[in-house]
């Protein structure tokens, strides 16, 4: 694997999620392919469990790993090609991913999205100069319109938990009190509607529907409630309007997952890929249920990155 940015990077899922097992149960069982070698990471924006899970699955595979917050603690980057630099910028992106290029054997990048302009967010504007002036593989740690090491935490945590072969999976939207990307939907979309074993099932307001590239032709259920009926897991996220590009159509308090939610499931167990807005998304009481799973999610963001580093290195 040369780049992971997508389901469509992924050969084979059933194959990356064994070894994702196979690595959580023996963390330290490949240390030897990381001797010698550095993972950089580089964050265009904040980060708590990307940044740290990214480290520690480094350092899990013997690895060395060094972090840049781009812009705070580098020159501030031009990304416009052709652009006369004489104004803020500093350094071209051109050069800055070249020589970061030079300093490790696989580059972590973390971009987002304007939320103002869909087709260059949507075109993936930057993260496709970053593809291309990297010299070594590269491992999206969230781009403009998606986040597979996210996607594929859940993954784990899913396959880990899931009592019954087949299970339901629900996508749903949550209140905000501000616009959010819809990179972590678009991905579980991306990655769930793949999966043979899930019936997956998204809801959310009218006017907050996804990408069709990404939702692929899951289901889609305007009424909340039904679409939890018998659910097995629970994916509560919010995000901006894709069709009226970045805008908050609705903030309907009455979406926020609480336990009358909850309870219309099959004892479902309750996701959210962090950091959730307590009693604005999700009810304190769901959160801090024993059918949550949010602290194992984060948990298993080592493993889905220590399995995509170790198919680098291998
Ligand atoms: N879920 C997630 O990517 O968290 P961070 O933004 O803290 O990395």
């Amino acid at each position: 694997m040369n780049k992971f940015t997508s389901f469509a990077d992924v050969p084979d899922y059933k194959v990356l999620l064994n070894k994702a097992l196979e690595i959580k149960a023996n963390p330290f069982g490949y240390q030897h392919l990381g001797k010698n070698k550095t993972v950089g990471l580089i964050f265009f924006n904040p980060s708590l469990r990307t940044r740290l899970s990214s480290i520690k699955a480094a350092y899990n595979l013997g690895a060395q790993a060094w972090v840049l917050n781009a812009g705070a603690d580098s020159w501030t980057l031009e990304m416009n090609d052709g652009a006369v630099m004489n104004g803020s910028t500093q350094e071209h992106i051109k050069e800055a991913i070249a020589v970061m290029s030079q300093y490790c054997d696989v580059l972590g990048v973390r971009t987002f999205p304007g939320l103002k302009d869909r087709d260059e967010d949507y075109n993936e504007v930057v993260f496709n100069k970053i593809l291309k002036y990297a010299t070594v593989p590269v491992i999206s740690l969230e781009s403009a319109t998606l986040h597979p090491l996210q996607s594929f935490a859940d993954l784990i945590t899913v396959a880990e938990t899931k009592q019954t072969e087949r299970v339901k999976v629900v996508l749903t939207w949550a209140p905000h009190v501000r616009a959010l990307p819809q990179c972590v939907p678009n991905s579980f979309a991306d990655w769930f509607s793949e999966i043979d074993w899930v019936d997956f099932v998204i809801t959310h307001p009218e006017g907050y529907e996804l990408a069709e590239r990404f939702t692929k032709g899951a289901r889609i259920e305007y009424e909340q409630k039904k679409a939890l009926e018998g659910a097995d897991f629970v994916y509560a996220k919010n995000w901006s309007s894709y069709r009226d590009y970045g805008q908050v159509i609705t903030q309907d308090p009455s979406w926020m997952v609480d336990t009358q939610h909850m309870a219309l499931t099959n004892n479902g167990k309750f996701i959210h890929c962090l950091p959730v807005r307590r009693n604005v998304e999700v009810a304190d009481a769901v959160l801090d249920s024993p059918n949550s799973l949010v602290v194992q999610e984060a948990g298993n963001r080592v493993f889905s990155m220590q399995t995509v580093l170790h198919e680098m290195l291998q």
